[in-house]
């Protein structure tokens, strides 16, 4: 009788043992894959990782054609002497960007109107003549402006 009674309280106390081990163990496991899983990164860390998009060549071409020429009258994206040059090319048609770019002076003489309203909205100040820029020149100038908000 009192043998049985001791083995019965034996086998409890090893039931409760192993529960409490496989409650433990549980318990670490699930901590340890929490924190994997849902590792904080601070917001800088988060930034750094992002990797930086790249200029293309034509685009590296068009950001020192851009310093040289036109930064001192055009911000990307703020007015200046000039207006925002971002969104350019959704404001005009190539041709008429080239045109203007190469001799701004010559399209608002021949009467085009949008040359002619973006003459008077800037108080006919003149913008210089590029008559070197090649088309090449100019769209990896445009380029460049456009891929600026990556
Ligand atoms: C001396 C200052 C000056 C320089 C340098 C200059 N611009 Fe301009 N640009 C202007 C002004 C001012 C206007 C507004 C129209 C006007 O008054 O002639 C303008 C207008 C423009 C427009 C029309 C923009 C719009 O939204 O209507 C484009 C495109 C442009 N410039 C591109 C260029 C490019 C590309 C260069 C460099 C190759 C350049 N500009 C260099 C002064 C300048």
């Amino acid at each position: 009788m009192f043998k049985e009674l001791s083995r019965t309280l034996g086998t409890i106390c090893a039931l409760v043992l192993a529960m409490i081990v496989v409650i433990f163990s549980t318990a670490f496991i699930i901590s340890g894959e929490e924190s994997t899983y849902y590792k904080q990164e601070s917001p800088e860390q988060i930034i750094d990782t992002v990797p930086k998009i790249a200029l293309t060549e034509q685009q590296k071409k068009g950001k020192s054609l851009f310093k040289t020429n036109c930064a001192a009258c055009h911000k990307l994206f703020k007015k200046a002497v000039g207006p925002v040059l971002y969104g350019v090319t959704d404001r005009y048609e190539k041709e008429w960007l080239y045109k203007w770019i190469n001799n701004s002076a010559a399209l608002i003489k021949s009467g085009d109107t949008q040359a002619v309203a973006l003459y008077n909205e800037y108080n006919q100040a003149n913008m210089n003549s590029f008559p070197n820029l090649t088309k090449e020149d100019i769209d990896a100038i445009l380029d460049y402006i456009e891929s600026s908000k990556n």
